[in-house]
């Protein structure tokens, strides 16, 4: 029996990891207003790289006494700062449920060299935060966009803990609640629920997070671009948006025309709201049917972001090359763009539900992982 495609098709078929969607209805022309030409150090530049903090500090409800800062090199520019920064006063605890966790695992076991404990998790499982010790500097991710895993909330992180705790919340910034009083370092990038461009990251210091950056020098050389003190003191500047080397205007002016939009359709609240509504319609179809699953095996877990499926139907013989088939499949036909798994996670498909992402879309989407899940089942029997 032949199998009919779905008659309709997603108006937007962008459903990467990152670069993620752009905002709807974008064009170039949303950018007329960037300086281009023109001095970040001009009154004018300054001007928009401010804007781009306080912006971000109303719509995400950072409190006032934490600081925010523009930084180069995207969300691991931004992490890499902070550990290279703050980590080597006290002991370390690593906690790694993906790969970009694991990354920071490596950063400071094999590069820092230091002392820490590690704790790690398979795809799909989250380390018990309970089990951690808050008196020693803790890094994290808060979602693990390779997993599809986040933290459920802050309520294992004592708000008394002597250590920093340092978040990776690059996937889950402006569409997850992350609990501030919590947390003393927390880095995104412009690229993910947003849809802006990549090329800064953003750092966000708490006053505990401050006060080790004016207490403490690590023994190790600080290169220029990771220098936040100067004469032991905060470099007050580089939060004001005075940046410590040259960033793209163009990327700025497009980060704040997301950030209007993102105050348009409800600030946090709303911009949480779509992609819970997005991920809701994946759950529910998952629900639904015996041959894809979460990857997430706890719910409270489950990402409204990066959500990550993996196919169950016990008919599939080589899993990967089965998930990569259904992946170009639906690419072939123009329905999902780079849907496929992160090259290191379980084989399947990682489809972003961040708040860019129009839930019509997702919608338009499932019937088309159905119809292309069946053909490829279909084409296994036929070449065996
Ligand atoms: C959890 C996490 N951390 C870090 C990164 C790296 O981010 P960037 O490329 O912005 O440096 C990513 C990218 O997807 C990510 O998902």
């Amino acid at each position: 029996m032949a199998i009919e495609a779905p008659a309709t098709r997603p108006a937007n078929p962008r459903f990467s990891s990152g670069p993620c969607a752009k905002i709807p209805s974008y064009t170039l022309d949303m950018l007329a207003d960037a300086p281009l030409g023109r001095s970040h150090r001009a009154a004018i530049g300054k001007e928009k790289l401010k804007a781009a903090i306080e912006e971000t500090r109303e719509i995400l409800g950072v409190p006032a006494d934490y600081k925010i800062g523009i930084v180069p090199a995207s969300d691991t520019g931004a992490v890499e700062m902070a550990m290279w920064s703050l980590l080597g006063a006290r002991k370390a605890t690593m906690l790694a449920w993906e790969s970009f966790g694991a990354g920071w695992v490596t950063d400071v076991v094999k590069q820092l060299k230091l002392d820490a404990e590690v704790k790690t998790a398979d795809y799909g499982q989250i380390v018990d935060l309970a089990t951690v010790d808050f008196n020693t500097d803790v890094v994290f991710t808060w979602n693990g966009t390779t997993s599809g895993v986040r933290v459920p909330n802050g309520d294992a992180i004592p708000a008394d803990r002597e250590g920093l705790t340092i978040c990776d919340a690059t996937s889950a910034a402006f569409a997850q609640d992350l609990p501030w009083d919590k947390l003393d370092v927390v880095t995104f990038s412009w690229q993910k629920v947003m849809g802006g461009e990549a090329a800064h990251g953003m750092l966000i210091l708490s006053p505990r997070a401050v006060a080790r950056l004016e207490s403490y020098t690590p023994a190790w050389p600080m290169p220029k671009i990771f220098r936040m003190t100067k004469g032991g003191k905060l470099n007050e500047g580089i939060f004001k948006g005075e940046t410590i080397n040259t960033p793209s205007m163009l990327a700025v002016e497009d980060y704040l025309v997301a950030l209007a939009w993102g105050r348009e359709v409800g600030g946090f609240a709303g911009l949480k709201a779509r992609a819970d509504a997005n991920a809701k319609t994946i759950w529910d179809f998952c629900e639904a049917r015996d041959w894809i699953a979460n990857l997430a095996e706890d719910e409270a877990t489950r990402s409204n972001t990066s959500v990550c499926l993996k196919f169950t139907d016990d008919r599939i013989k080589d899993g990967a090359a089965f998930a990569k088939a259904v992946a170009k499949r639906l690419e072939k036909e123009g329905v999902a763009l780079d849907v496929g798994a992160y090259r290191d996670a379980p084989a399947g498909l990682r489809i972003w539900c961040g708040a860019t992402v129009e839930q019509a879309d997702i919608a338009a989407l499932l019937p088309w992982i159905e119809y292309a899940f069946e053909a490829e089942i279909a084409a296994q029997t036929e070449a065996a």
